[in-house]
This record gives structure tokens, C-alpha cells and sequence, in this order.
């Protein structure tokens, strides 16, 4: 029989049980999988191209249901919630599209505030907020584009700033610096280490990049032939901090 222990009954920010995904094919993309990450844990997801990694993530944000198995968030099984618990639990969770999905009638400020609006929150409260994240990822000078006159890094880091301005429980990040320098990328990671950190908020980043991984020291997930393997995080040294992130979340 397995031995109880008290951190059993702690309820896990994401649980899957079993899950398994077909599409519209017999093809499997993903078979079985089981994953507990703990409420403030921080982990990658990695994999080959195709290997199922943004599906897997789909599937953590409540885009996608599972052909089998159970998607738990923050406790509570996913599968019988009403419609209204699924978006408020979909409200808890940030995440950063692989392809950005920003709407294109919107500045880059307003795309960012949107979720605050949707919250009901004022502007006069979150203005200065939002201006300060865009700033603080290299966009103070774009605030009033549009996506389709920026770059792809630059709609990508709108894209972060989107995901993170609500201080989201849950943050998923698919590829999240794939369209940036190295430079615009260690300084990306250094927001998500510091929600994770200060915050708490539970992180899953999935990328392909290794030189992304080993900056921070976190689980490493690897996705192949539809199941899910825990490799050994790499430990390396946090890159210093130079301004504070979290300054800018309102
Ligand atoms: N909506 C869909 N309908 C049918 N098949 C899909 C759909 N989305 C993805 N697939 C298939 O599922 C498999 C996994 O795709 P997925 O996008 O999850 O991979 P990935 O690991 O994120 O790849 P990449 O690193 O290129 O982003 C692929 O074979 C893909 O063709
Ligand atoms: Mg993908």
C-alpha cells in the first residue's frame, strides 16, 4: 500500500492523469501521460519539433480537451466544470501564444491592457503599469503601434507582457524567446524567474532552446513518441538582475 505523506494532500497547480490526445487521425500525439507541478514550481518543457509540445500546453490552458485522462488545475478536475468555472479558472492563467495571437485592431498598449479591462479594472489604475512593463521589455517606444508594424521579437515581447500584467497563478509560455536575441532573451527569462520567485506564480516554458534551459535551475521535461520524461534540470547561475520586472505589474 502507498505510505501517506502529509505534501500528498497538497493540491497540485497541474495534474494530469493519463492524459492521452488524438486529433482527427488514430495517430496518438500524446499517450498517457501523467505530470504533478506544484503550486510555485518552474519547469521546461522541451522536445523535437512536432513532438506535441504546444498541444501538450493546449491542453494546460483549457483550449483542448483530452481524448483520455483527467486535466486538473489548482486542485479541481477540469473534465465536469460548468462554463462559467472553466473561464474563471482560464482567468487564472497567463499564457504567451507560439504564435503570439495578438488582435491587430489594437495598439500594443491596449492589446496588453485588454485583460485588465476584461477584468474590470480602470485605466487610470493600470496605465502607468502597463507603460512601464512595455518599457521594461524594450517597447517604450512602440506603445502606440500596432502588431503588424512591429517585428516579430517585438510582437513577441507584447505577447509576454500581455500574459503576465494580471499576475496569473498559472504562467504557460509556448517558445516564448524564439524570436529574439540571446540578449532580449535572458532578460525575458529573468520576468519569468521573477514571477515564479516573488510571486510564486507556477511557470512552464516550453522552448527547444538549451542555452534558454540552462539558465535557470528547473525540471526539464522532455516530450518523444507522445510520453513525457523528467530529465535533470542543469544548474547554472541565474543572470543578475539590473532593473526589477516586477516594478511594472500593477
Ligand atoms: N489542430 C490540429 N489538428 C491536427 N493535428 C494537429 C493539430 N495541431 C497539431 N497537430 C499535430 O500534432 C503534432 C504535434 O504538434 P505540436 O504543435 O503540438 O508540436 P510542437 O512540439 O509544439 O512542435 P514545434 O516545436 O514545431 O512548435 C504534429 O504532428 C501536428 O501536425
Ligand atoms: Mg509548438
Amino acid at each position: 500500500m502507498t505510505q501517506l505523506r502529509p505534501d500528498m494532500f497538497d493540491e497540485a497547480a497541474v495534474r494530469l492523469d493519463g492524459v492521452s490526445l488524438r486529433y482527427d487521425s488514430t495517430e496518438e500525439i500524446l499517450s498517457g501521460i501523467d505530470l504533478v507541478l506544484k503550486p510555485g514550481s518552474f519547469s521546461f518543457l522541451t522536445g523535437a519539433s512536432g513532438a506535441g509540445k504546444s498541444s501538450l500546453l493546449k491542453l494546460l490552458y483549457l483550449a483542448q480537451p483530452p481524448s483520455q485522462g483527467e486535466v486538473s488545475l489548482f486542485g479541481r478536475p477540469t473534465s465536469r466544470l460548468s462554463r462559467d468555472e472553466l473561464s474563471a479558472m482560464r482567468r487564472r492563467v497567463g499564457v504567451v501564444f507560439q504564435e503570439f495571437r495578438l488582435l491587430n485592431h489594437l495598439t500594443a498598449y491596449e492589446n496588453v491592457a485588454l485583460p485588465l479591462r476584461v477584468m474590470g479594472r480602470k485605466e487610470s489604475q493600470y496605465r502607468r503599469d502597463v507603460e512601464e512593463l512595455l518599457r521594461w521589455v524594450g517597447l517604450g517606444e512602440r506603445l502606440h503601434k500596432r502588431p503588424e508594424t512591429l517585428s516579430g521579437g517585438e510582437q513577441q515581447r507584447v505577447a509576454i507582457a500581455r500574459a503576465v500584467v494580471t499576475q496569473p497563478n498559472l504562467l504557460i509560455a509556448d517558445e516564448p524567446t524564439g524570436n529574439v536575441d540571446p540578449d532580449m532573451a535572458a532578460r525575458l527569462m529573468r520576468l519569468f524567474y521573477e514571477l515564479n520567485k516573488r510571486l510564486g506564480t507556477t511557470v512552464v516554458i516550453a522552448t527547444h532552446d538549451l542555452g534558454l534551459i540552462r539558465q535557470i535551475d528547473a525540471p526539464v521535461y522532455r516530450l518523444a513518441d507522445g510520453m513525457l520524461v523528467q530529465e535533470n534540470g542543469e544548474v547554472a547561475p541565474t543572470a543578475r538582475r539590473r532593473t526589477d520586472p516586477l516594478r511594472a505589474m500593477p
